[in-house]
């Protein structure tokens, strides 16, 4: 078994930009931990250690029962690593692949809970911002609760600059300041938010392009389509009009406090605020949607047929704008087989003629 400093890792979770986390043993104790471990490429570079160790910092700092508790960091022969309390459960993102989208209740209660996270985040002085809040980033654990986790490029406000020169976050859950890379404050938290509960709703995210330009371009212009008649059935008007507050483009339009907030969603979520993980669909609950709507409904891997890569795990800008690249040298390609294939059935006709002509 591998070992790292006082660690036995055990088996690979996950992998990220930032590095991979290992299902691992704390040798004495025999506490299992997530270890997190920086990219080698990563901590051979100031910046990569800069970040990793902001991480640190910034979780260390963190105690709340929605945000994933740091344990230790420690370095091992140039390996920077994060022992984190392990959570059983699922991630939103794994979640929404088998389950599609959830009763209102279930949403509003996995939403109260990021909530409450956000707010202790928040509330530190200076303030912490997440910046990169989305399903992948948010685990639904066994009995029920919800922890945030990767706080990778988590900023403490007062070290941002108000007019920050490069954007940093998943493209389809940037909010339009993040995009402008104006300043930013708590509120482009809240509307990831709204991202994230308008996608356990409906099944399927807001906004959704190929190409990044027109992803950009909608986050920022465009209102997010309408819920599907089937989910605003039941939900009550407060829900809806909260999520299309946290959704507003600007964020003088939006909750301007986690308490505000809080005391907006709190009304409507389940006492228990339990989710359930069971891969019950929720298919049944959701009648057929309106036409426009039945698009994006329909594309959600594991509610229906047809998966759409780009849901089940969303592109970072850099995968996008890649992705955008290579779809111009896609068509190129296949321009090329077409032709090749016409040729060679040209070619078998031209002989078969020949033959016959000749015999
Ligand atoms: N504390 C943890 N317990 C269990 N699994 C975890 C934990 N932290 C991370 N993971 C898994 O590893 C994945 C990547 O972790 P994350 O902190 O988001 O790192 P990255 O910066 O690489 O995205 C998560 O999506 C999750 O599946
Ligand atoms: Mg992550």
């Amino acid at each position: 078994m591998e070992r790292i400093g006082e660690y036995l890792i055990k088996r690979l979770i996950g992998e990220g930009g930032m590095g991979k986390v290992y299902e691992a043993e704390e040798r004495l104790s025999k506490r299992r931990v997530a270890l997190k471990v920086l990219h080698p490429e990563l901590a051979s570079s100031e910046e990569g250690r800069a970040q990793f160790i902001g991480e640190m910092s910034i979780l260390s700092r963190l105690d709340h029962p929605n945000l994933v508790r740091c344990l230790a960091c420690s370095e091992h022969e140039g390996k920077l690593v994060m022992a984190l309390e392990y959570l059983e459960g699922q991630t939103l993102r794994e979640l929404l692949i088998k389950r599609g989208a959830l009763p209102w209740e279930e949403a509003v209660g996995v939403t109260v809970q990021v909530a409450r996270g956000l707010a202790a985040a928040h509330g530190q002085d200076p303030p912490v911002i997440h910046r990169d809040l989305k399903p992948e980033n948010i685990m639904v654990l066994e009995g029920g609760g919800v922890k945030i986790m990767d706080f990778g490029i988590a900023k403490v406000l007062q070290a941002m600059s108000r007019h920050t020169t490069h954007s940093v976050g998943t493209l389809q859950y940037m909010s339009p300041e993040q995009i402008d890379a104006t300043g930013l404050d708590a509120r482009s938290d809240y509307y990831s938010l709204g991202l994230v509960l308008y996608e356990l709703l409906a099944g399927a995210p807001p906004f959704h392009s190929e190409s990044p330009r027109e992803l950009l371009n909608m986050q920022c212009t465009e209102p997010p389509a309408p819920l599907p008649d089937a989910v605003r059935r039941g939900m009550p008007r407060g829900v809806e009009t909260l999520l299309l507050a946290l959704l507003e483009k600007s964020a003088e339009d939006r909750p301007a406090t986690a308490e505000a907030l809080l005391s907006a969603l709190e009304p409507f979520a389940p006492a228990d605020g339990v989710v359930s993980l069971s891969s019950a669909s929720t298919s049944e609950r959701a009648a057929p949607a309106t036409a426009s709507t039945q698009r994006r409904v329909d594309s959600v891997p594991g509610v229906d047929a047809a998966p759409r890569p780009s849901l089940s795990e969303p592109l970072n800008t850099v995968q996008l704008i890649e992705r955008a690249r290579a779809d111009g040298t896609q068509v190129s390609l296949r321009a090329a087989i077409t032709i090749i294939l016409v040729m060679s059935a040209l070619a078998g006709a031209l002989t078969l003629l020949a033959r016959q002509l000749l015999g």
